[in-house]
């Protein structure tokens, strides 16, 4: 096999092993995919200052994310349907990051189950929590989270209603696949996958299925889905859930300054400017074009991250620079799962570990609370938008 040098080798290789629809969920933007774009395009147009002859004999990458040390500052974000895209893919990227030792993010909408996670890894994690309409199934997966030991919520606040991502109507995207002959198809040509998938037990959404009376198939569940969205989502929605649950908070898919603000009165621990990948809101900016008067609103009062086309170190340095703690990797994570399984999540950290490092050196910096706008070539005030 030719050496990974770079997390876009992995991508390669990923479009390789995972079947045809769950490449397609996974790389999927809502409608143009205008905003998805972006997202990697304004990280390509934001220049790095070098420096020479500083002398960065130590260069460290730890930091703290919600008072907890990391490693780096990444964690993993939520995806749907990780199990699909590597069998028991949750668990295996969940150990990945706990042996790597930065934070693991399990979907609301996972194919292993938060109990399957937590016997697995047995060191805490973070559950995502959509608002969905079935309060008293909120009550219960809080419950769960809450007994599995997590040590944060990530509440997504922009999923009020399902972006509409073409790719996934035309495929009939579902877990397990529907075995229409065109999916037969595509899976005979990805017999490792079907290898593992045929080993595993966890083919279907594990925190729901068996969790919601008269969702017990594919059909069903869709249904219960569906209508899971709540448009009225506000922010009374938002203190419920904060009341319920009790501990660290972070507020997923904020855009805007005021609701950034608003983040903060209401109690979040921590805020993620998101677009959620450019999968909702089509034209809607990108994360790391609004970052700066997002951490400029916010300041200290809460710790702002940032997640929406980081693919490298060098992403990650720039996110920084322009104000954001730490970052969310999605895709990144994901095509390394998909290519090498576990090891795969591991060599993605790997890789952003070594570049950044590499980064911070040429940049002349030593840590990571030393990254500011000093390590960018020309200016990014709050307003200047990258984009
Ligand atoms: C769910 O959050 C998705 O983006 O598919």
């Amino acid at each position: 096999m030719t050496p990974i040098t770079c997390i876009e080798d992995l991508h390669r290789l990923y479009l390789r092993r995972v079947p045809r629809m769950f490449v397609d969920y996974c790389e999927s933007g809502s409608w143009t995919e205008t905003t998805l774009r972006r997202n990697l395009e304004d990280f390509a147009r934001i220049q790095l200052h070098q420096r020479v002859a500083v002398g960065v004999d130590r260069c460290s990458q730890r930091t703290t994310m919600l008072g907890q040390d990391v490693a780096l500052p990444v964690a993993l974000a939520p995806v749907g349907m990780t199990g699909m895209q590597h069998a028991d893919g949750e668990m295996l990227a969940a150990r990945a990051a706990a042996d790597f030792g930065v934070p693991f993010t399990l979907s609301t909408m996972s194919i292993c189950s938060i109990e399957d996670v937590a016997a697995f890894t047995k060191r805490p994690f973070w559950f995502q929590l959509y608002v969905m309409r079935d309060r008293a199934f909120i009550e219960r997966l809080i419950d769960r989270a809450k007994a599995a030991g997590c040590s944060a919520l990530v509440l997504t606040l922009d999923l009020q209603v399902m972006g509409q991502r073409h790719r996934d109507i035309r495929n009939g995207l579902s877990a397990p696949p529907k075995p229409t002959l065109r999916n037969l198809l595509n899976l005979a040509t990805h017999p490792r996958w079907c290898l593992g998938m045929a080993r595993t037990r966890r083919r279907g959404f594990g925190n729901i299925v068996g969790h919601v009376s008269g969702v017990s198939d594919v059909s069903s569940l869709a249904a219960w889905t569906a209508e899971q969205f709540d448009r009225g989502l506000n922010w009374n929605d938002v203190e419920w859930i904060r009341r319920c649950w009790g501990g660290k908070l972070v507020m997923k898919g904020i855009l805007d300054p005021d609701d950034a603000r608003r983040a903060v009165e209401c109690g979040a621990d921590a805020i993620v400017v998101s677009n959620h990948g450019g999968r909702q809101l089509d034209f809607a900016p990108s994360s790391i074009s609004v970052l700066p008067d997002i951490a400029a609103a916010v300041g200290d009062r809460c710790e702002v991250w940032l997640d929406g086309g980081v693919r490298s170190g060098q992403d990650v340095c720039k996110a920084l620079a322009l104000g954001a703690r730490a970052v969310m990797i999605g895709r990144a994570f994901v095509y390394g799962l998909g290519a090498l399984g576990e090891t795969g999540v591991t060599t993605v950290l790997e890789l952003i570990r070594r570049e950044l490092d590499l980064t911070m050196v040429l940049c002349g910096v030593r840590s990571i609370a030393e990254i500011d706008r000093k390590v960018l070539h020309g200016t990014y005030p709050a307003s200047d938008r990258t984009g």
